[in-house]
């Protein structure tokens, strides 16, 4: 399937970087970003989407009366870019039901931890990798998972490990466990537009 991808994004934008690399280098045949979203208007995601000539888009909540009008301009702006997969590169909000209920199996996100553990609400950014740490745990990675209504919670797609070594700090199994996210993301990505991932009585399996 050619997959019409919208990448939400709130902060610089690394994931997206890799993504449009893999792509540039030929990896990701069948998959173009249509459009790139953001919550912050100052997000450099947002400028390096400019830079390569992508739409790029300021959208919150703050800007509407209501979380009805914010979730009808935000599916007007997918349906205006012929959207049918999301990419969740570091999205600090949570994504409204009706988006889940209408890209049902087309949105991913990446966790900077091993899911199911050391994720769900609150768990984000260095939270994550001090939570890591403390609990002792020899090994961290990064994982790519289906977005639903729960945080954290939808069918892994692909994960990574890395060692948790007795000298790291959250900062150096942080910048560790990204570069394995920019290797793993876009492989996700790649997966999909095969048409290898399917979900399957209520699992995600990989043909
Ligand atoms: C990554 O650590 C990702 O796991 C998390 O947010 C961070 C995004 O970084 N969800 P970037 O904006 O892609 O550099």
């Amino acid at each position: 399937m050619q997959l019409n991808i919208a990448v939400f994004g709130s902060g610089r934008g690394s994931n997206f970087q890799a993504i449009l690399s893999a792509m540039k280098r030929g990896e990701i045949p069948g998959a173009r970003v249509h459009v790139v979203l953001s919550n912050n208007s100052s997000a450099g995601i947002l400028d390096l989407a400019r830079t390569n000539r992508i739409p790029a888009l300021h959208i919150s909540r703050k800007q509407f009366a209501s979380e009805e009008e914010f979730v009808e301009n935000l599916i007007s702006i997918l349906d205006a870019h012929n959207v049918n997969f999301i990419v969740l590169a570091g999205y600090m909000k949570k994504i409204p039901a009706r988006v889940i209920q209408r890209f049902r199996d087309s949105i991913i996100n990446i966790h900077p931890a091993l899911l199911p553990e050391f994720g769900g609400e609150g768990m984000y950014g260095a939270r994550v990798h001090e939570a890591v740490i403390a609990s002792g745990e020899t090994f961290s990675g990064a994982t790519v998972h289906l977005v639903d209504e729960e945080y954290d919670r939808g069918h892994v797609v692909l994960q990574k490990r890395v060692s948790v070594q007795p000298i790291d700090t959250p900062e150096t199994l942080a910048a560790k466990i990204l570069e394995i996210e920019h290797e793993i993301f876009p492989k996700a990505i790649r997966m999909f537009a095969e048409g290898k991932i399917v979900e399957h009585d209520n699992k995600v399996v990989v043909t």
